[in-house]
């Protein structure tokens, strides 16, 4: 059983997106997977069409079961076979209230391992901005997975966060990939920014791994429009399936690749 996290600093490099084809990659390998989206924001539902759970009931969300008054099977929304999801109504009410109240961390803590219990793999989506709800679930977390956005902005974020763990104290060895995402074979500015982050990566997180990129893709944001995984079995008219067999390649290739265990 893990606990793992997608994170960066910065908001649109790919967090939610990346996490929701792992998340589905292992369910579509028989492992029993959750992510808790940390981000009230809840885009993990619309990665699988799925925004209707996140407003068809109110008394189902995370903070509900925090608060005792749902029970640990009450609060998963299943979207797809061996997936669920976990959908959050005020992470920065939540955090206030983590902040406050030690015994409230407790009970994340005690919660997690409950689901420990019955999951094989469980995902934390967290919003870019940062709070006292982020730095318990990435201090719960196994391995942390930052994803970067191929942009001199997207660098920011690589170094914000990196400030980010060393300002709260968090364990920078948590850091086991740097997943950079957006490169675009026949620009310069996605290379040049790939050639920085892996020498920025090698100063400050030297046990971590920098990944092989993943390009920009149209039919990424063609199929959440349509709430189409990149692991879902569909069928597309041609040039979109073809685009869409590519990245799933791509990305069985990738995850194959990590050891999350
Ligand atoms: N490799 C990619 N190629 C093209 N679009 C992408 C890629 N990765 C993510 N996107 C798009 O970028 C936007 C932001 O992605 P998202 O996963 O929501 O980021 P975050 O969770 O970090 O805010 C979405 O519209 C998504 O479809
Ligand atoms: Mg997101």
């Amino acid at each position: 059983m893990s606990l793992i996290s997608t994170f960066c600093k910065k908001g649109g490099v790919g967090k939610t997106t990346i996490i929701s084809y792992l998340a589905h990659f292992y369910a579509s390998q028989g492992k029993k997977v959750l992510v808790l989206s940390a981000d009230d924001q809840n885009s993990v539902f619309k990665i699988f069409g799925k925004e209707d759970l996140v407003t068809e009931r109110n008394d189902d969300y995370f903070e509900f079961l925090m608060a005792g008054y749902a029970e640990m099977g009450d609060v998963l929304l299943e979207v797809r076979e061996n997936l669920y999801l976990i959908k959050t109504l005020n992470t920065d009410k939540l955090s206030l209230k983590l902040t406050l109240e030690r015994a409230q961390e407790k009970v994340v803590n005690r919660i997690l391992k409950e689901y420990a219990e019955y999951f094989d793999y469980i995902f934390f989506d967290f919003p870019p901005s940062s709070s006292r709800l982020t730095e318990v679930l990435l201090d719960a977390s196994d391995h942390v997975i930052i994803v970067v956005g191929l942009d001199s902005l997207g660098l920011g974020g690589f170094f914000n966060t990196i400030q980010y763990f060393i300002d709260n104290d968090i364990d920078l060895s948590k850091i086991k990939y740097i997943l950079p995402n957006g490169y675009a074979k026949n620009k310069r500015a996605p290379k040049l920014s790939l050639d920085k982050l892996q020498e920025e990566a090698s100063e400050y997180t030297s046990s971590a791994i920098v990944l092989p990129a993943i390009s920009d893709k149209s039919i990424i944001k063609n199929l959440q429009t349509e709430g189409i995984s990149a692991f879902d079995k569909v069928e597309l008219p041609p040039y979109d399936q073809k685009a869409k067999d590519q990245l799933e390649k791509e990305l069985t290739h990738l995850f194959k690749s990590l050891n999350l265990d």
